[in-house]
């Protein structure tokens, strides 16, 4: 039987229109939550991402600003308007667009965006609270595919999680939330031998490789919950996940499409985090 589709469209629907309940409660006391996005070079991809963003804050009621700087800034002055923004009382989230123009560290920026003011959870005060199980934000597409999974009726405890990838925005943090939901979980990656293995154990299945196609349906076990994160363009133009929808679907019990799963809920969290900081600040 066809595995049933997670919509991630109608829950990011969802959970926005909540969102909105709450930015209007928030303004009628007197307070706009305002989000900063900050944007160097002009990286296509980059440029539509912001744009979402940005579009995004308006439709649920927030303030939102983007900071187009090119791409021959320097260290030291984004820096300085960073510095800036972290001192702004109308923003409360702070957000710099990665990748970063390659003379730019990416680790000095993150520590540079005040913690408070940290809407990614990229921050080592943020990912060390995570770690420690006492967060202030969840970074945006785990958070976010905790959601899908409630949303979705599936309750993680106790059920053998695996997750496929170890980076710092998706692996990482995916594993920490799933042990944190009491899930048992694996961690594997590119270096993995015999990932199927690992992968046929799962009852969820995270996938956050970055490449096309790359989980087939013989390497899930019949009934799995499957989530791709994956993003991947074919040379045909159409978009992809890293799992093979067609033959992933005839095993998993659940699964979520690319587009249309994950994808619109990364930014939904970004919403929500920027409203936590808001609150944060207005206590
Ligand atoms: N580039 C790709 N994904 C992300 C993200 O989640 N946050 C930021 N700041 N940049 C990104």
């Amino acid at each position: 039987m066809a595995a049933e589709r997670i919509d991630g469209k109608r829950i990011a629907a969802e959970t926005r229109a909540e969102i909105a309940e709450k930015v209007a409660a928030m303004k009628a006391g007197g307070v706009t939550p305002g989000l900063a996005v900050v944007i160097v070079g002009e990286n296509p991809a980059s440029q539509v991402y912001v744009r979402n963003k940005h579009k995004a804050c308006g439709e649920v009621g927030m303030y939102s600003e983007v900071i187009e700087l090119p791409e021959a800034t320097t260290e030291d002055e984004l820096l300085s308007v960073l510095a800036k923004l972290n001192e702004r009382a109308d923003i409360d989230g702070i957000l710099v667009q990665l990748p970063l123009p390659k003379h730019i560290s990416e680790e000095k920026v993150i520590h540079a965006i005040r913690p408070d003011k940290d809407v990614d959870a990229f921050h080592p005060f943020n990912t060390g609270k995570l770690m420690i199980g006492n967060p202030d934000f969840l970074p945006c597409t785990p958070a976010g595919v905790m959601v899908m999974l409630e949303k979705s009726g599936v309750n993680v405890t106790g059920k053998n999680c695996v997750v496929v990838g170890r980076s710092n925005i998706v692996g990482k943090p995916m594993a920490l939330l799933l042990l944190a939901a009491n899930g048992t979980v694996t961690v594997c990656h590119s270096k993995t031998p015999d990932l199927a293995a690992v992968t046929r154990e799962a009852d969820i299945l995270v996938v956050a490789i970055g490449r096309a196609d790359f989980i087939t349906g013989d390497m899930i076990k019949p009934g799995a919950v499957v989530i791709d994160v994956g993003m991947n363009r074919r040379a045909d133009g159409k978009l992809t996940g890293d799992v093979d929808f067609a033959s992933a679907s005839e095993v998993a019990s659940m699964i979520t499409p690319v587009p249309g799963g994950v994808g619109p809920m990364t930014i939904t969290m970004l919403l929500e985090n920027t409203l936590r900081a808001a609150a944060l600040h207005h206590k």
